[in-house]
């Protein structure tokens, strides 16, 4: 069995995926399409991160590739219907970057409640003239209505931090039913939960389904004092119509640390006070990374050894 790992992974990983005999791509740069599609034909396992797209056309002609193991729980970055019709097995990370997301999604609620990053920035610029009771006056947390967008594992834990945390209400949109053993509400669209939320914070997954599902209207739907968090995907927010928002003052203000192009974070973005931006932090703690990256080659192992994946897409 041959296998390829496209990108520097913590110590530990690659010192296991050296074990394993894997060929490593040590090195932080994507590989490029040609590259990345040549693997297919090349290796019988490949694991890859949410920079390496697998489009559909790369799934075409007889491939020796058998399985694509994620680093990562979001894999909108492969087409998973093309490659199980080439017979490929997809698997991803789920559960354990569940807590360290949900905290960058609190963490981005509070800086853009408090103003932490335009604060931090007049201090960093030596801007700061003193303590006046009206200077940089933000929002209250506790007791407000958080607002979810996609009640899965990471939705979930932000809002029982929220709730038992900051006592905050919880409303949220699901597409599907949702039984939580929480108290929250769920609402029938994402412009009810825009409209009677504080603060609305999306955890739906990227990909075609849910391009845009939080668009110019559910936007228009916000209150002026509201807040948007955006910490899974950057397609499932409509980004431009964000901007407008922002722009025109329609509501309080944003945290962000996923974007519809990355690494392109919009020059008008970079331009507002308020937004908080964040380079898609949300699994980045060393035990995380650890974490999926051993999930990843426990699910490559399986298939080896001729076991069932433990985390099949
Ligand atoms: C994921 O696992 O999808 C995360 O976005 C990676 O940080």
């Amino acid at each position: 069995m041959k296998i390829f790992v496209t990108r520097r992974l913590p110590d530990s990983i690659m010192a296991r995926a050296r074990a394993l005999g894997a060929e490593l791509h040590d090195s932080d740069e994507v590989l490029g399409d040609g590259a990345r599609a040549a693997l297919l034909h090349d290796y019988d396992a490949i694991l890859c991160t949410l920079g390496d797209r697998f489009s559909a056309d790369m799934f075409a002609g007889d491939l020796r590739c058998k399985i694509i193991a994620n680093f990562g729980v979001g894999y909108n970055h492969i087409d998973a219907d093309a490659a199980k019709g080439a017979g490929i097995t997809v698997t991803n990370t789920p559960g354990v970057l569940t807590d360290a997301t949900a905290d960058l999604a609190m963490t981005l609620m509070l800086m853009a409640l408090r103003r932490a990053a335009e604060g931090e920035r007049m201090v960093r610029a030596d801007a700061w003239a003193g303590w006046t009771p009206t200077q940089m006056l933000g929002q209250n947390v506790t007791g407000r209505t958080l607002g979810i967008i996609g009640m899965g594992r990471i939705g979930q834990a932000m809002a029982r931090k929220a709730h038992y945390g900051f006592g905050m209400e919880i409303v949220f949109y699901n597409r599907s039913a949702k039984e939580l053993d929480f108290p929250a509400t769920q609402l029938a669209t994402v412009a009810d939960v825009a409209s009677a939320a504080d603060i609305v914070a999306i955890h739906a997954p990227g990909g075609a389904e849910t391009k845009h599902l939080f668009d110019a209207t559910a936007i228009a739907a916000m209150k002026p004092t509201g807040i948007l968090i955006n910490t899974a995907r950057g397609d499932v927010l409509d980004e431009a119509a964000l901007i407008d928002a922002l722009q025109a003052g329609a509501i309080f203000g944003a945290g962000l640390d996923v974007y519809e192009e990355e690494p392109v974070v919009p020059a008008a973005l970079r331009a507002l006070d308020n937004v908080v931006l964040l380079p898609h932090l949300g699994s980045a703690t060393l035990k995380v990374r650890e974490a999926m990256g051993d999930m990843a080659l426990d699910n490559i192992e399986a298939f080896i050894g001729g076991h069932d994946v433990p985390n099949p897409v």
